[in-house]
């Protein structure tokens, strides 16, 4: 046991913050005795003074000035739960440049800035950790960069977003539509009040391209990994997957397909069996196959103040025993192995479910699979569901049609078409099948 503390300073003292200092408080002699010496919460850093807090830890200065952790030169590691990109990136780069060891659970700021902060580390002899930064409480960084290093990573696929998988959940469990269940999420807190971030699968794709970096030493771009977001899905579209054996799930995939990768992050039909498609609620799952392991599954709370302040710890209490060091240096390893070659979107290959709205007259039929036959598209399976719409509409029809295996881009160039054709009403929709 050493007698040295670990001083800490908290950057951001909001819903993470106050988990990583309640479990600093109350935890103490535990992880006194698991980090072989003292974590002593040093100092905290807010933004607004005046606010009142759900938790106040004794004896611990709180101030709203950056400045006065860099100038603390007894201060050695900095836990900033600061979100956003701009205040974050700056504090993380003086921080680090004023010798501070970082930890971020922000996953905006590793998606974006990543690389520059880890060379930034790197070449000061600091280390970063950023355990929370991608599905709250599940160790899927510790998981990738220690526990599966003796593998080639094949596939990443998860849930990675609490809220879109709460809302899909909820539409389907409760009968309810896409706004119905989204307010909800609202008024539980799974939702901020602008969820766009959530529903439209950036927060998940930011999740990815970490992932794939650690994973496949490749850089994907957010803007340039095919996304799509849950909100054009209706109650409908659940219930039709459902009875063809399948859940609909904001799915996050990175897959090696013949030495190539591919990723998306796109709503996806998931054979119910899986158990991606038994995730629940605002859970996540990261399934993870490796050369040597086969698959296997982490699940959890992917958010929350307490399960992202439980991967916080972990990252804490791995700088007081040298542990982080390693985990940090195995991260910059990463870079040095070749990226691998990325599959261009229009040659991913899945099947497809596509539902399209059309009028109720003859012909329509044959003018849909039309199409879909001279782009080389072949159906498994067509059912017309005339029952929901005949509700909205006598004049309308629903088909939901599932498709053989094609490629992306034979269905791309049959969606305009589609689109064109005159018996469709709107656009049609069009969501890949997992394996
Ligand atoms: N919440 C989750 O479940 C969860 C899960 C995984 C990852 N994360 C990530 O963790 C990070 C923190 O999330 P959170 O939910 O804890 O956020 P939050 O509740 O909004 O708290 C943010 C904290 O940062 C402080 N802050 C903001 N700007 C600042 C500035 N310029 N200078 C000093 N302090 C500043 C705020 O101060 P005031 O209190 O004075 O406003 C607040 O204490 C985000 O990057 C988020 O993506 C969150």
């Amino acid at each position: 046991m050493s007698d040295t503390p670990l001083n800490i300073a908290l950057i951001g003292f909001g819903t993470v913050g106050t988990g990583v200092a309640r479990i600093l408080t109350e935890e103490h002699e535990q992880l006194r005795v698991r980090a072989g010496r003292e974590l002593r919460l040093s100092r905290i850093v807010v933004r607004d003074l005046g606010k009142t807090r759900e938790f106040n830890p004794a004896d611990v200065p709180i101030s709203s000035c950056i400045d006065d952790v860099l100038n603390d030169d007894s201060i050695d590691l900095a836990v900033q739960l600061v979100g956003g990109t701009d205040a974050a990136l700056e504090y993380a780069t003086r921080l680090l440049g004023a010798g501070k060891d970082l930890i971020t659970a922000n996953k905006a700021l590793i998606c974006a800035h990543g690389p520059e902060l880890f060379q930034i580390a790197a070449d000061g002899g600091r280390t970063i950790c950023f355990e929370a930064a991608v599905a709250g409480g599940i160790p899927v960084v510790n998981a990738i960069t220690t526990a599966l290093t003796g593998n080639r990573i094949e596939a990443i696929e998860g849930i990675l977003n609490g809220t879109s998988n709460f809302i899909l959940t909820q539409m389907l469990s409760e009968n309810q539509s896409y706004d119905q269940s989204l307010s909800l999420a609202q008024e539980l807190g799974y939702a901020e009040a602008d969820p766009t971030l959530d529903v439209d699968g950036t927060d998940a794709a930011q999740k990815l391209v970490i992932l794939t970096r650690l994973a496949f030493s490749t850089d994907v771009p957010v803007g340039e990994m095919s996304r799509k977001g849950i909100d054009e899905l209706t109650l409908s579209d659940l219930e039709a997957a459902a009875s063809l054996g399948y859940r609909i799930k904001l799915l996050a995939m990175a897959k090696l397909n013949n030495g190539q990768l591919e990723t998306s992050v796109q709503p996806t039909l998931v054979p119910q069996n899986r158990e991606l498609a038994q995730t629940q609620g605002a859970d996540n799952i990261v399934t993870i196959t490796g050369s040597a392991v086969g698959r296997l599954g982490l699940a959890g709370a992917g958010a929350g103040q307490l399960p992202t302040a439980s991967a916080v710890m972990a990252d804490v209490v791995d700088f007081a025993t040298g542990r982080a060091i390693n985990t940090f240096k195995a991260v910059l390893r990463s870079r040095d192995q070749n990226p691998v070659e990325i599959l261009p979107q229009d040659e991913q290959k899945h099947r497809f479910y596509l539902r399209c709205t059309v009028d109720d007259r003859p012909h329509v039929l044959a003018d849909v699979t039309d199409i879909l036959g001279r782009h080389g598209i072949s159906i498994s399976s067509l059912l017309q569901d005339e029952s929901r719409m005949a509700t909205a509409s006598d004049q309308a029809a629903r088909l939901i049609i599932m498709t053989h295996r094609v490629s992306e881009g034979q269905m791309r160039s049959a969606d305009a078409e589609l689109d064109a054709l005159s018996c469709v009403q709107g656009n049609c929709l069009r969501l890949p099948v997992a394996d």
